[in-house]
């Protein structure tokens, strides 16, 4: 399958008082047609905001400096973030599920004129169209009564259907590649395990290319083809799920796949979270971002700037000195 999405050495930026804040730094990514990818790191490594640049929603005080977006063959940020192209893409080509799904529903309209918004908007549907074909696709995403509830407003559904909704939204235009960004955080497992099945059936039924973005490791492994691993701004290790599992060479990417639980985890045995902090992105060290909290780091760590990313093995990507050889069980 042909590349649909390809993120060349993204730089965004957010100027503040404190100082420049690195949000992204040098990122790089792609996704074929029909691929499902994972974008995976803890809080604050970046992820939002790579995603809000690929649809140019980044907002001031944040900038994007440097990069390119290529769909289709077209950079995207070549586009002025309010061109009416870019506007056509937004949503329709590329749909986004955001973090917070109370910020994204408006508390004043019904979940039915939101839904039907987007199809007046992009596909032109005349009004009592877009209404049948919103019941259609809430049924899709498995909301019971949903010709009644059509009429209902965000604060009348629980959190998961809420995110049925978004999941709802973000399909109604067929676009070509759907970016969830942490869709499931707030909710519990069992409902978040349930939603990222039924997005990852729709989506392969629909051949939409799918971006997951999370810090769980553990959720994504399922369904993930491929998974890029962040940190402060960058990708850090990236390859197919199975090598990631199998031959995690990033001591930081190791160290995420011990906090992930297993099914089959021993009674009594520890987790183990990652020690220390993530770095200040005003002010990053000139060395491998991750060297002051990591147990297996060198003096090449010390005195050497961040390596670039080696090809280990086909496909197989990693940032790091030192190339851990270690299993994650
Ligand atoms: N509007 C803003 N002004 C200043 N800094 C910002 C702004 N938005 C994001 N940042 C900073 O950019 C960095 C990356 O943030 P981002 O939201 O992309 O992280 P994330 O990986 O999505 O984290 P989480 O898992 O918590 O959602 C963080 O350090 C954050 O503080
Ligand atoms: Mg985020």
């Amino acid at each position: 399958m042909a590349e649909i999405l390809q993120v060349n050495n993204l730089v965004t930026q957010f100027n503040t008082e404190a100082g420049l804040v690195k949000a992204v730094d040098g990122l790089s990514f792609h996704i074929k047609e029909q691929e499902i990818i994972s974008i995976v790191g803890e809080s604050g490594c970046g992820k939002s905001v790579s995603c809000l640049s690929v649809m140019q929603l980044v907002r001031p005080p944040g900038k994007i400096v440097e990069g390119e977006v290529l769909f289709q063959d077209k950079n995207l940020l070549e586009y002025e973030a309010n061109d009416s192209e870019m506007r056509a893409i937004r949503g329709a080509d590329i749909a986004m599920i955001f973090q917070e799904p109370m910020t994204s529903l408006n508390p004043v309209l019904t979940i039915g004129h939101q839904l039907s918004e987007m199809l007046i908007k992009h596909e032109n549907f005349s009004k009592e169209d877009a209404l049948k074909r919103v019941v259609e696709l809430m049924e899709l995403v498995g909301i019971p009564d949903a010709e009644n509830r059509v009429n209902a407003y965000p604060h009348q559904f629980s959190g998961g259907m809420r995110q049925r909704v978004m999941i709802a939204m973000a399909l109604s235009c067929n676009p070509k590649v759907l970016i969830a960004d942490e869709p499931t955080t707030a909710l519990d497992v069992t409902t978040q395990a349930q939603l990222l099945k039924l997005m990852t059936d729709l989506v392969q039924r629909l051949h939409t290319s799918l971006i997951i973005v999370t810090h769980n490791l553990g959720l994504v492994a399922r369904y993930a083809e491929r998974i890029y691993v962040m940190y402060a701004g960058r990708v850090i290790e990236s390859g197919t799920t199975k090598e990631i599992f199998a031959n995690p060479r990033h001591p930081y990417t190791l160290g995420l796949l011990r906090c992930v639980p297993r099914l089959d985890d021993e009674e009594g045995r520890k987790l183990e979270p990652i020690d220390g902090l993530p770095p200040n992105l005003i002010n990053m060290p000139p060395t491998c971002a991750f060297m002051p909290r990591c147990s297996r780091k060198q003096d090449v760590c010390r005195r050497e700037p961040w390596p670039a990313l080696e090809e280990v093995s086909e496909g197989h990507f990693v940032s790091c000195y030192v190339k851990s050889q270690e299993k994650a069980r």
